[in-house]
């Protein structure tokens, strides 16, 4: 049975601020590498990020900017990096955003002329989205709750499906989403994303010096999951090795453009969670994979 209590109206944001408060109540998980199906993995997340929204936004949303297209935590911008393609492929293209969370990446977009969708499979997410839009009184991005397994789209809706840490890491099927993007698009468009390293899945996520030795295989698939005294999974992450994800992206009918692994900048002090000045400096933090539909 769902804990999820009901849901406000998304205009009142006294009650959101209530609503935050009561689905952060911390649970007693624990940590451990096992197996998690593609339904656990996906009700897992919906309900970790409705409870863990607020707490990402206090803590991300003046990095991440209220429209700012961010890939990581090394800070590689969008409007730097232009993987996504030029300025004026941009213009006018229908682009759907996957784990867009308060969508700020597709409030760029909007503002180079792109037709975003912001999709996430928690509400709470893109209720944050809700609350830039009113606070900043401009359009507001559409918004979409949905698992990025199952895309409510016809064939060949869009030019262009990005996606800055979005659903993928916390997918179990991951072959089968990419085959999903790949539906979606039109012919010769571009699905580009961003990960954790794969490497990183090797060491402790730790930003200090104890998260420099490798403890774990990084052959080693389990999923990562935290689970509640019953064994329920509470959140979940999959890992593949980059072998893995260039095989779902070519098996899926993509070609692989490029594969980006930032280097951490100099002057960038801030740290993310495990992302540090430290680690950043010695082994890649994050792949962003740049591939083109057939
Ligand atoms: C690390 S956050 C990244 C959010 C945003 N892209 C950013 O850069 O701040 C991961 C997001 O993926 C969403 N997510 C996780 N699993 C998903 C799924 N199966 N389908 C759609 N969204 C998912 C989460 O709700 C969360 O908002």
């Amino acid at each position: 049975m769902s804990t999820t209590p009901d849901l406000p109206d998304p205009t009142d944001l006294s009650a959101l601020a209530a609503l935050g408060d009561q689905l952060s109540e911390d649970d007693d998980s624990e940590a451990v590498r096992r197996e998690a199906a593609p339904a656990e993995s996906s009700r897992a997340s919906r309900h970790w990020w409705d409870r863990n929204a607020d707490e990402y936004q206090d803590e991300h949303g003046e990095f991440l900017g209220d429209a700012r297209f961010t890939w990581c935590p090394e800070g590689l911008d969008e409007a730097d990096a232009r993987l996504l393609g030029s300025p004026d492929s941009l213009k006018g293209a229908k682009v759907l955003e996957l784990g867009a969370g308060a969508a700020q990446c597709s409030r760029w977009l909007a503002a180079q002329g792109a037709i975003p969708v912001a999709l996430d499979i928690s509400y709470r997410q893109l209720q944050h989205s809700r609350r830039i839009d009113l606070e900043a009184g401009g359009e507001p991005v559409a918004v979409l709750q949905a698992d990025a397994a199952v895309l409510p789209f016809a064939d060949g809706s869009f030019d262009l499906v990005c996606s800055a840490y979005g659903a993928v890491p916390f997918s179990a099927d991951t072959a089968a989403l990419m085959r999903e993007v790949h539906r979606v698009l039109r012919p010769g468009a571009r699905w580009v994303f961003s990960v954790t390293h794969p490497i990183r899945w090797a060491f402790p996520d730790e930003p200090g010096v104890e998260g420099l030795t490798a403890t774990a295989s990084y052959f080693d698939r389990t999923p990562y999951v935290e689970q509640d005294e019953h064994g329920h999974a509470t959140y979940v992450e999959h890992h593949r090795t980059l072998g893995d994800r260039v095989r779902e992206l070519t098996g899926a009918g993509f070609r692989l453009l490029d594969l980006v692994e930032p280097e951490w900048p100099d002057g960038h002090e801030q740290e993310w969670g495990g992302w540090s000045p430290l680690r950043g400096r010695l082994i890649p933090g994050t792949a962003i994979f740049v591939a083109q539909r057939d």
